[in-house]
């Protein structure tokens, strides 16, 4: 697995329309593979093909539920969203746009479909943090970034990268866990959704590789839980109709 270079906001690959996979073979794998690398160097939630130069329908997301504190992954190939429910206005950062955040509306509640890894069809409703990523991510592939529904970039806020604010961290001689340690995660309005997966898709993703893992994979899960914090901006209690 390698680290690849993600390519910022400036760089019009970023505004391309990516291509849809024809095949999900071994290069595909590692391309996977890869994406994955990065993003979790990155520290990020998530990421599309595009951002490391691929112009390919191919995207990564992975997050630490906090009810249940398993950490899902899911690695989607030609996502196409179905349906959308529900607006609310939500805080996102991009691994393309390091250093600022803003405020954009996106659906409570989406159902994607695409196939996962290993090619078998999957679907996906879900109105949880993996919602909010999907639509982040799934953006990428037509060339959208965030920053599109600002009106203005004056509306961006600038913040630290997880990176700048752990060098500070270890610099002052602190963990970067205890300089986090005042950060709670945002209060929310309901109840913690499920994110459910259409039976028959799941069905038919039996014996795939199936779109969770559980605890115990190699990325520990509080770290996975400040990455999606993070995305959303460390903003803390601003979880309106979902988060
Ligand atoms: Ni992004």
């Amino acid at each position: 697995m390698t680290v690849r270079r993600i390519l910022t906001r400036e760089n019009p690959r970023l505004r391309m329309k990516s291509a849809k996979v024809k095949r999900v073979d071994r290069p595909m794998q590692t391309l996977i593979d890869d994406m994955i690398e990065t993003m979790r160097a990155a520290e990020g939630v998530g990421l599309a093909a595009p951002q490391i130069g691929v112009l390919l329908r191919v995207i990564v997301c992975e997050y630490v539920d906090d009810e249940t504190e398993e950490l899902h992954q899911t690695v989607l190939i030609n996502p196409e969203v179905l349906a959308k429910e529900g607006e609310w206005m939500a805080e996102e950062g991009c691994l393309s746009i390091p250093g600022y955040v803003g405020t954009v509306p996106r659906a409570v509640r989406v159902t994607v479909k695409g196939k996962d890894r290993k090619g078998k069809d999957v679907r996906i409703k879900t109105d949880g943090q993996l919602a909010h990523i999907l639509q982040h991510e799934i953006d990428h592939l037509d060339g959208i970034l965030f920053t599109d529904y600002l009106k203005s970039l004056d509306e961006l806020r600038e913040v630290e990268s997880p990176r700048k604010r752990r060098r500070r961290a270890s610099a002052s001689g602190d963990s970067a866990e205890s300089a986090l340690s005042d950060e709670t995660p945002p209060a929310g309005d309901e109840d913690q959704p499920e994110d459910t997966i259409d039976p028959a898709a799941a069905e038919a993703a039996v014996g795939s590789s199936a779109p969770t893992v559980g605890r115990g994979a190699d990325d520990e899960p509080g770290r996975a839980r400040q990455r999606y914090r993070d995305f959303c901006c460390g903003a803390r209690g601003r979880r309106i109709t979902c988060q």
